[in-house]
């Protein structure tokens, strides 16, 4: 058994809405989760990013934080641990991870060029884009199989990055970027021996190799858990050695920084560091704070120790292995094996009389919401699929899921059976559930404002 190792000290409340009420607030919302008010929902499983709980020792640091505009001892608390953590001689503060994208890509990549990755999250894919340069996945064949227990499905397929590295489009990759956990493909962790491997390939042809390091220590212990050499190994020491592959990193601290917000660029290479630096000043603020203030680098620089804490990394994993099983007990299929900070529910098939057109995983959404007040978000065809003018779906995603994000250290065994009953009673009778159409969409990022209506 593992025991989550902290009590809860302070709590808030959760909201408990009618059913009626829902149903009025998640029309509203032009049935899009994601402008749904946070004092309507009961349990929110939108995102684990900012959404955890902070420690009593992080808090207390963040009384004694340092708000001087230049040189504060916040910031060299915070710079000692992400130092000693990644090993990177510069250390770049940002806001949070999407603001490091922007001034790494910005400053590396050049229009034409192409970024490889084993998946790009979605902002990642669009500060690549913004570049002028081209992003492209090459996730191993595993990932593609939702029902198998392969290890390591976040892995990236090294003989198509061998391949197009060495074809006529290797001269334009001017970066590979290794995203751990692979947040877009199941939260499916990364093995060192594919580390490894990405490491000499892009030695050998001269690439600069970065990770998208938001779960580094997430990663790390699914890498002791799956990886036979490492099982002796602590977690930290895992993740530095993931570090030590890579020429930098772009980090969101919002996720495994234990904190509500926070990011930072690790990087060896001076001459980047400066230009990288040149670009922060202008954009986010001084090289000792970039857009954070001195509390929250205090709450960072605990927060990075908390979280390579084997105890804690422990009781994350099993607390989602424990709400997997729950779930596909209760007849819901999940992306397998389960990761640690998100499970993937598979829609499609749950609602095989709704066509992708239909938005299955849109509808499941919704229906956690009318039935339990629960949010999470859709990752299949309303968020991936490509419309027409008429918003009507030309080509599907590949999988209809939806994502339930795992907040860390906030909720209880007690609210994940919660989660799980609702599930269970939604798949007794699935035929009830209706699809949707789009009634108006923005031009780009659709998921987020998008607005839609229930077909019947
Ligand atoms: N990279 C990965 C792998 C992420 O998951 C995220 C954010 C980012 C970069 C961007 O970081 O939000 O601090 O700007 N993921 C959140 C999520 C939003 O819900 O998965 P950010």
């Amino acid at each position: 058994m593992s025991l989550p190792p902290y009590r809860i000290k302070v709590v808030e409340p959760i909201p408990f809405l009618s059913p009626e009420e829902r149903a009025a607030a998640l029309g509203a919302a032009g049935y899009n989760p994601f402008n749904l008010r946070a004092d309507q929902i009961t349990i929110d499983l939108l995102s684990d990013s900012g959404t955890g709980a902070t420690s009593a020792a992080q808090e207390a640091a963040a009384a004694v934080g340092d708000e001087s505009y230049a040189g504060a001892r916040s910031w060299f608390r915070f710079l000692d641990e992400a130092a000693a953590l990644t090993g990177y001689p510069h250390i770049l503060p940002v806001h949070q991870g999407r603001a490091g994208e922007r001034i790494l890509f910005g400053t590396l990549l050049r229009p034409g060029q192409i970024c490889v990755s084993n998946t790009h999250f979605d902002t990642t894919h669009a500060n690549v884009e913004l570049s002028g340069a081209e992003a492209r996945d090459l996730p191993c064949a595993e990932a593609l199989d939702l029902d198998s227990h392969e290890p390591f499905k976040g892995n990236i397929d090294v003989a198509a990055l061998a391949e197009l590295l060495a074809g006529p489009d290797g001269e334009r990759v001017g970066l590979v970027l290794m995203t751990i956990t692979n947040n877009g493909l199941g939260a499916q962790p990364v093995s060192m021996a594919n580390l490894q491997a990405v490491h000499a390939l892009c030695r050998q042809h001269g690439v600069p190799f970065f990770l998208d390091a938001a779960r580094f220590a997430e990663n790390a212990w699914l890498v002791r858990e799956r990886e036979p050499e490492y099982h002796d190994r602590t977690p930290r020491e895992i993740a530095r050695e993931a570090f030590d592959l890579a020429d930098g990193c772009v980090i969101s601290l919002k996720k495994d920084g234990l904190a509500s917000i926070g990011g930072c660029i690790g990087l060896r290479d001076d001459d980047l560091h400066a230009r990288c630096e040149a670009n922060l000043i202008a954009t986010e603020g001084f090289s000792t704070y970039g857009g954070l203030a001195g509390h929250d680098l205090e709450r960072l620089a605990v927060g990075l120790r908390e979280v390579v804490d084997p105890a804690y990394l422990s009781a994350r994993a099993a607390a989602t292995t424990h709400l997997a099983q729950l779930i596909n007990e209760a007849g819901v299929d999940t992306v397998q094996p389960a990761g640690i900070h998100a499970l993937y529910l598979n829609a499609g098939r749950l609602l095989p009389h709704l066509s992708p057109a239909e938005f299955p995983g849109h509808s499941l959404g919704c229906q956690l919401f009318l039935d339990g007040g629960v949010r999470c978000a859709e990752l299949g065809s309303l968020y991936l699929g490509t419309m027409d003018e008429q918003h009507r779906l030309v080509t599907p995603a590949p999988f209809e899921l939806v994502r339930l994000a795992i907040p860390r250290r906030v909720y209880s065994q007690e609210h994940f059976e919660y989660v799980a009953e609702t599930l269970a009673g939604i798949a007794k009778d699935p035929e009830r559930i209706t699809g949707y159409r789009i009634v108006s969409t923005p031009p780009i990022l659709r998921h987020f404002k998008v607005r839609l209506e229930p077909l019947r």
